[in-house]
């Protein structure tokens, strides 16, 4: 394992920021401007290194998207409704920066941020300090993710504590496309999961859990993205696609797998969080010009582990609540090997 660390730009407000490589089986390259995860190079079938993630060459790239490519997500990650929550009665308000809804941590979320960064034997620890009411979330929250490179496999610790009782869900928004360019929808994926959160119109969860046999959300076996994504459910044309959270079922290690046929790339995610994000790049349209040419619609899917969208206001969901005796300690896996 080697790490090396570079200058990577300046934000528009004056911070300096930093891009890391660690480079082992794969090498991978984090920058602590929004913790991003800026490159995975990871070999196909025959050894041949490419790239597995959709991101920009230059941190100006970042710093003017919109699609969180890469990025760490913060303080909650996904949707909260209306953009509002109680907490031991108090009411909080954030930003409604998606229609009515919070996502993401708001206007300037955790992937706006410069994180201070400590370079380590195996890996890189980044860490943010977010004041009281920063984007409306009470508490001052003091966060840490530890990347860790081992071999083929990525490890990121998530770890958070507070002064006050508040509201966390971190996660990482890295696009994955293990063939290096073009869409995913031939990518093969296996979710172990039996049950999906249906989302009203304005994407927020129901509330109740569907069953996914019988419906184009059963990845139970490993089928083909784009296999029944245009089928006509009802869940897909609200998403535009897959933008749907999955609960794991929490037995197997790994819990999801993603295998690209042509190169054999395959990626496997272990992840102590309830819950991921299965989104297939719907709304990426073009606009952004990332290292390879513009970012086009479903050329990347994300996997984003995660407690469950809405969870502050949805009494059935796991608690997202921290309190400040308590700690925030979760870790999700990213394992890279090829299919034969
Ligand atoms: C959400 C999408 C959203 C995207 C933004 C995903 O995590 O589920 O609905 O558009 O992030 O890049």
């Amino acid at each position: 394992m080697e790490t090396t660390s570079e200058p990577w730009g300046i934000t528009p407000s004056g911070e300096r920021v930093k891009l890391f490589t660690l480079s082992d089986e794969i090498t991978v390259k984090i920058s602590n401007y929004g913790g991003t995860i800026v490159s995975i190079q990871a070999p196909d079938r025959s050894g041949r290194m490419g790239e597995v993630t959709l991101g920009f060459n230059t941190v100006d790239g970042y710093i003017n998207s919109d699609f969180y490519l890469g990025a760490t997500i913060g303080r909650y990650a996904n949707r909260i409704a209306n953009g509002e929550f109680y907490i031991d009665g108090e009411a909080y308000k954030l930003a409604q920066n998606n229609g009515p809804n919070h996502l993401h941590g708001g206007i300037k979320g955790y992937d706006k941020v410069v994180w201070d960064a400590e370079l380590l034997e195996s890996g890189l620890r980044l860490s943010y300090r977010s004041t009281d009411m920063e984007e409306g979330y009470p508490g001052t929250l003091e966060a840490s993710i530890t990347f860790t490179l081992r071999e083929d496999r990525l490890e990121l610790d998530y770890l958070a504590v507070t002064d006050n009782p508040t509201v966390v869900n971190l996660t990482n928004h890295a696009y994955f496309n293990l063939a290096g360019g073009g869409s995913v929808l031939r990518h093969r994926l296996w979710i172990d999961s039996d049950r999906y959160s249906p989302v009203g119109e304005n994407m927020i969860p129901l509330g109740k859990h569907d069953v996914v046999e019988g419906t184009p959300f059963d990845f139970r076996e490993a089928t083909e993205v784009g296999g029944r994504i245009n089928d006509g459910h009802v869940q897909l044309e609200r998403g535009g696609g897959y933008d749907h959270n999955y609960v794991l079922n929490q037995i197997s290690n790994p819990q999801i797998r993603v295998t690209e046929p042509e190169s054999g790339r395959t990626l496997e995610v272990s992840t102590t969080m309830p819950g991921v994000q299965f989104y297939t790049g719907n709304f990426l349209d073009g606009s952004d010009k990332g290292r390879n040419g513009p970012i086009n619609r479903r050329s990347g899917l994300c996997l984003e582990t995660q407690f469950f969208p809405d969870s502050p206001n949805q009494p059935d969901f796991p608690s997202t609540i921290l309190r400040p005796c308590e700690k925030y300690i979760e870790k999700t896996v990213y394992r890279f090997t090829t299919e034969s």
